[in-house]
C-alpha cells in the first residue's frame, strides 16, 4: 500500500504546532499502525529529519500509551482496538491518513502525538486503590465470598488500561468513564467498601480540579473506548457520589 499521512508536529508545548505531509509506500496490510509509523520514522530518520514522537510500550493493548487519533477517532476506525492492535488492513492503498495527538485541555501536548496523561494518575493517586492492613492477622482475600455477577462486573470496570481515548473522544473532554471505571471496580467488592465514601469523593474532586468537562450522556466514550467500558460505570459512580455526600 502507498499512503499519505497528514500527521500533527509540535516542537514543544509552547509551539503552535502543524499538519505535516508525508508519503509512505510498501506499507503490508499484515503490518500494525504503530509497525507503519515506524517504517515512516525509519525513513525520516534516514532523511536526517526528526522522527515524529508518539507514545508506546506494550503494542499489545494493555499499557494504554498508544494515544493517538486517527481519521477523527480515538485509536483509529476499528471497535475494540488500540492503536497499537490496529491493523493497515482497516485501509486502502493510497488512502490519505490524519494523525493528530489527544486534544483535550487536561491532556497537554508534549511534541507531536504525545500528551501529558499525568492528570489520568493524580486521579488514581487521590482514591484509586485500597490500604491493606498488613498487621498479620488479616484475612485472605480469597475467603471473602462474592457474587459471581459483581466479581464479573468489577472485572469488566477493571479492564480499564487508562489511554484517555474516552476523554479525547468526548466533546466536554470528560474523564468520566474512567473514574467511573476506577470508582465501580471497588465499589462492586467488599475489599472496597472501608474507603468507598472518601474515594469517591476525592476522585471526583481531583477530576475536577484537573480540568476534565462534565458528562451530558452523548455516549461516544464508550464507543471509542477499546475496553468496552460500560456507560453504566459512570451511573455507578453518581450514585456512588451522591450517597457519599448524603453518608458524610
Ligand atoms: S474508559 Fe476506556 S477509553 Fe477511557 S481510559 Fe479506560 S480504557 Fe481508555
Ligand atoms: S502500546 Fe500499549 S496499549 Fe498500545
Amino acid at each position: 500500500m502507498n499512503l499519505t499521512l497528514k500527521i500533527w508536529r509540535q516542537q514543544g508545548p509552547q509551539d503552535k504546532g502543524k499538519m505535516v505531509d508525508y508519503k509512505v509506500s510498501d506499507i503490508s496490510e499484515h503490518m500494525s499502525f504503530l509497525e507503519m509509523m515506524d517504517v515512516l520514522n525509519e525513513q525520516l530518520i534516514n532523511k536526517g529529519d526528526e522522527p515524529v514522537a508518539f507514545d508506546h510500550d506494550c503494542r499489545e493493548g494493555i499499557c494504554g500509551m498508544c494515544s493517538m487519533y486517527i481519521n477523527g477517532e480515538a485509536h483509529g476506525p476499528d471497535r475494540g482496538v488500540t492503536t497499537c492492535q490496529l491493523h493497515m488492513r482497516m485501509f486502502k492503498d493510497g488512502d490519505t491518513i490524519t494523525i493528530e495527538p489527544f486534544r483535550a485541555k487536561a491532556f497537554p501536548v508534549i511534541k507531536d502525538l504525545v500528551v501529558d496523561r499525568s492528570s489520568f494518575d493524580r486521579i488514581q493517586h487521590a482514591g484509586g486503590f485500597i490500604s491493606v492492613n498488613t498487621s498479620g492477622n488479616t484475612q485472605d482475600a480469597n475467603a471473602i465470598l462474592i457474587d459471581k455477577h459483581d466479581a464479573d462486573t468489577a472485572m469488566d470496570a477493571a479492564t480499564c488500561i487508562g489511554c484517555g481515548a474516552c476523554v479525547a473522544s468526548c466533546k466536554n473532554s470528560s474523564a468520566m468513564l474512567f473514574v467511573g471505571a476506577k470508582v465501580s471496580q471497588y465499589a462492586l467488592l467488599p475489599q472496597g467498601q472501608v474507603e468507598a465514601v472518601d474515594r469517591v469523593k476525592n476522585m471526583v474532586a481531583q477530576m475536577d480540579l484537573e480540568g476534565f468537562g462534565n458528562c451530558t450522556n452523548t455516549g461516544a466514550c464508550e464507543v471509542e473506548c477499546p475496553k468496552g467500558i460500560s456507560l453504566e460505570n459512570i451511573a455507578r459512580m453518581n450514585r456512588e457520589f451522591l450517597s457519599a455526600n448524603i453518608k458524610s
